[in-house]
């Protein structure tokens, strides 16, 4: 094999096991890591910005190579595909030296069992070479293309929100930054901040979101001794708003329905010591491992448990003050630090996504004691999965009220405010360097 060659085919193995098995890139990419043990550290390191680049931009470029194929995109394996990708990624947004960028790729596509496709990978990449302008304009005929996002989810986008939505798409492309969050019973983010810029690390404080201290230059966190030691963990700045909108106080009980891998259930106990309870319970126990250890390395306490919580006997008679319902979702609001969900979610994904949401929700607002909340939050930006579920379910549950608006009053310098008719909060990409996000507030109405 010849030099860079194993980076190529390493990042075309992850990218094909996500296009033909569905496989998350992460997962994919340990998996490769695993397999590969022969990979030094700055070939992972360039195996995984390949990957996720062809995903980032792939959409756009298979409107390209589209144009290359003679036969429909589809009709070929995910290996070719994949290679395709990684191939015309490094051309059009690496600084690869272009002669490099094509010899590596056709020999990763030997390397890939494409032997016989290795012809026609070396013809598309030399044709695009020529042939770029054109090609290029071609594909970016449409928002889907120059934005490279599936046209299912931009056909959404503009239907929900209309003229920002190019902002959406552009902030999903961009490379996410590493947002920290000082724990609070530890260190203040003021101080995490000044030690970390002595340390020689450019970043900023987040206005809304007072403990988040940014990265301008993301790196691995285990690199960091403020984070091994547990001064702080990672969470993006909107998901730091969780804990404000639930408003918690000592002497009270909460439950965390969807606790892993516990980004949220540790804020919670950084910022009130003292609660009566914690129950994080989880339906997926490997995950539920991961609450432990971020407990531990925080110095905190909960109660972890293992169980659906959708089950009634998942907590017998047990009422709670506080519910936090952090649900699963299509994950829209995160795709600039998950662009394989470009590639992995599709349009009917999204009622039974929908359904599920609906149902955590159902269940788990009778647990609430009268006077009680339930925060509803979501890292979708999709309006079915959002607003949708909770004007569902307000219109069913009289006993529910939205509260979001004044709960959000002591969120200073929230760049969404509440819309006005609209159950709940939107925080979409592109507004201010934040992750997307949805959260929803209902009071349990005493009687
Ligand atoms: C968005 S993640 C939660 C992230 C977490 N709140 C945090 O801040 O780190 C959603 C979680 O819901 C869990 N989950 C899905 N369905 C569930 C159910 N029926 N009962 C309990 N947990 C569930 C998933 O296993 C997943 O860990």
């Amino acid at each position: 094999m010849s030099d860079g060659t194993p980076s190529r085919a390493a990042a075309a193995r992850a990218v094909a096991a996500v296009l033909g098995h569905g496989q998350t890139l992460e997962r994919a990419l340990e998996a490769g890591e695993r397999g590969q043990t022969a990979l030094g550290g700055s070939e992972r390191a360039h195996a995984r910005a390949l990957a996720f680049g062809a995903l980032r931009y792939g959409h756009r470029l298979k409107h390209v190579l589209q144009q290359l194929l003679g036969r429909p995109w589809e009709q070929h394996v995910p290996q070719l595909q994949a290679i395709l990708l990684v191939g015309l990624y490094q051309l059009e947004y690496s600084s690869t030296p272009p002669h490099a960028a094509v010899n590596t790729t056709v020999e990763a596509a030997r390397a890939l069992g494409q032997g016989r496709a290795a012809g026609l990978v070396n013809a598309c990449l030399r044709r695009y070479q020529r042939e770029r302008g054109d090609l290029l304009a071609r594909a970016d005929g449409t928002l889907a293309g120059r934005y490279s996002h599936p046209e299912w989810l931009v056909e959404i986008l503009i239907r929900e929100r209309g003229e920002a939505t190019e902002g959406i798409l552009a902030a999903n492309n961009e490379h996410p930054p590493l947002t920290l969050r000082a724990n609070a019973r530890r260190i203040a983010a003021g101080a995490l901040a000044d030690r970390l810029e002595a340390a020689g690390h450019a970043l900023k404080l987040v206005p809304y979101a007072p403990r988040a201290v940014t990265l301008e230059v993301p790196l691995d966190v285990r690199e960091l001794a403020e984070f091994r030691d547990g001064l702080c963990s990672v969470q993006d700045a909107s998901a730091q708003l969780a804990v404000p909108l639930l408003d918690v106080a000592p002497g009270i009980q909460v439950l965390d329905a969807c606790a892993a891998p516990g980004g949220k259930t540790c804020h919670l106990l950084e910022e009130v010591p003292g609660l009566l309870k914690l129950v994080a319970l989880d339906v997926d126990a490997a995950r539920a491992e991961r609450i432990h250890e971020n407990l531990a390395r925080l110095g905190l306490e909960a109660t972890i448990r293992v169980g659906d919580a959708l089950d009634p006997a998942a907590f017998g008679d047990e009422r709670f003050d506080r519910i936090l319902v952090d649900a699963p979702c299509s994950g829209t609001g995160v795709i600039r630090r998950h662009p394989d969900i470009k590639w992995l979610r599709r349009p009917s994904d999204l009622p039974s996504l929908a359904a599920r949401q609906a149902a955590l929700i159902a269940a788990l607002f009778p647990r609430l004691l009268p006077g009680g909340r339930l925060l509803y939050a979501t890292c979708s930006i999709l309006r079915a999965e959002g607003s949708g579920v909770i004007e569902r379910f307000l219109s069913q549950t009289p006993e529910a009220v939205d509260v979001t608006e004044s709960a959000s009053l002591k969120l200073a310098g929230l760049p969404t405010p509440p819309v006005p008719g609209e159950p709940g909060i939107w925080l979409l990409p592109g507004i201010a360097g934040n992750d997307g996000f949805y959260y929803a507030c209902l009071e349990r109405r005493v009687r």
